[in-house]
């Protein structure tokens, strides 16, 4: 048996501007994704999603999973129990499929090879890669990288001396080749310490949809490239407050951050509603993601009254520790 848990992820800057090259700044939440693996007679599958009980394993209902068995393992042993819990809201801009994907190759490693132990980088590559191809070959590194390495991760479209360089990725994508450099950076005790409180709007919007849509509306009207210059002075300035440990600069700069998503058009009046309630018991809140439903995010000490003021809006809150830790095996 093996069993291992991956994190889901929740951007703090940078979301659609790192489409355009800029950076981007995603953290590990506590909340994640489990994959426990057995040996059995036959195939079965059981996802917390769905159902409480074991169904046949069919392929094109699980593409994440499938394509690591067979396309990075080559898997050819026993048949497989999969079983998957997962505490994640899915489709709400968490990183679900990231985590899913991650957590089932760190535990398929365990059980092909027990003695190897998980190299970060290849898992965060291996989640990428079943992402991408369960995504029509278009998918950001963002959610695999984060939830393997865990803690604070800085995507961008090159490697930027400011920040720990850990590896540069790439993937061919429809459009053509795409290259990301994917960075770490240290949080300071204080924001180790800190709540991140997530709410679920209970409304989901394919990211697809919603990249394209900004990529219209700047075709209609290019002075919104400096609205994404503009997101890059925020998310460098939000990185520095978080280095060193102020809270109220990290606020101040997730509320500008969201001004400006308003600007690009990719929130809501659910979201814009959240956001500003949530703001009386936090340091900052903001959408996070591509927007158009989803979740929004707040940074504060008070976790209990910010989810109270969420659900007092309508939608699901999660509270999380800042920056939780990478994908980890369980012992059975
Ligand atoms: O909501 P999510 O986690 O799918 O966020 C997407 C982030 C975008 O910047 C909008 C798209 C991307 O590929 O980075």
């Amino acid at each position: 048996m093996a069993t291992a848990f991956a994190p889901g992820k929740c951007i703090l800057f940078g979301e659609h501007a790192v489409v355009y090259g800029h950076p981007a700044v995603a953290v590990a939440i506590d909340a994640g994704v489990e994959v426990k693996l057995d040996f059995s007679d036959e195939w079965g599958i059981k996802n917390s999603y769905y159902a409480n009980e074991y169904m046949k394993y069919q392929e094109d209902k699980n593409p994440h999973i499938h394509y690591i068995i067979n396309d990075v393992f080559n898997y050819d042993g026993p048949p497989l129990r999969i079983n998957i819990e997962s505490n994640l809201f899915s489709a709400a801009g968490l990183g679900s499929s990231a985590a899913l994907s991650n957590a089932m190759g760190a535990a398929l490693h365990k059980l092909t090879k027990p003695e190897g132990k998980i190299d970060r980088i290849e898992l965060a590559k291996i989640g990428h890669s079943a992402e991408a191809n369960a995504q029509s070959g278009r998918a950001s590194p963002t959610d695999s990288a984060t939830s393997s390495l865990g803690g604070c991760v800085v995507v961008s479209g090159k490697k930027n001396d400011d920040w720990e360089h850990v590896f540069d990725t790439s993937l061919m994508t429809p459009e053509g080749e795409r290259k990301w450099s994917i960075h770490s950076i240290d949080l300071h005790e204080k924001i180790s310490n800190s709540w991140l409180v997530l709410g679920f709007t209970g409304e989901a919007a394919p990211t697809g949809d919603m990249v394209s849509g900004v990529a219209s509306r700047l075709k209609k009207n290019p002075a919104l490239y400096d609205e994404m210059k503009a997101i890059e002075n925020i998310t460098k300035a939000g990185l520095k407050a978080l280095e060193l440990g102020n809270l109220e600069a990290v606020g101040i700069a997730m509320n500008s951050c969201h001004e400006k998503l308003k600007i690009l058009g990719v929130s809501t009046p659910a979201l814009d509603n959240m956001v500003s309630m949530t703001r009386q018991h936090s340091f900052g809140s903001k959408l996070t993601g591509a927007g158009g439903g989803g979740c929004m995010v707040a940074l504060t000490s008070n976790p209990e009254r910010v989810a109270q003021e969420i659900e007092i809006c309508g939608g699901r809150p999660l509270i999380s520790k800042f920056g939780s830790k990478g994908a980890y095996l369980r012992e059975n």
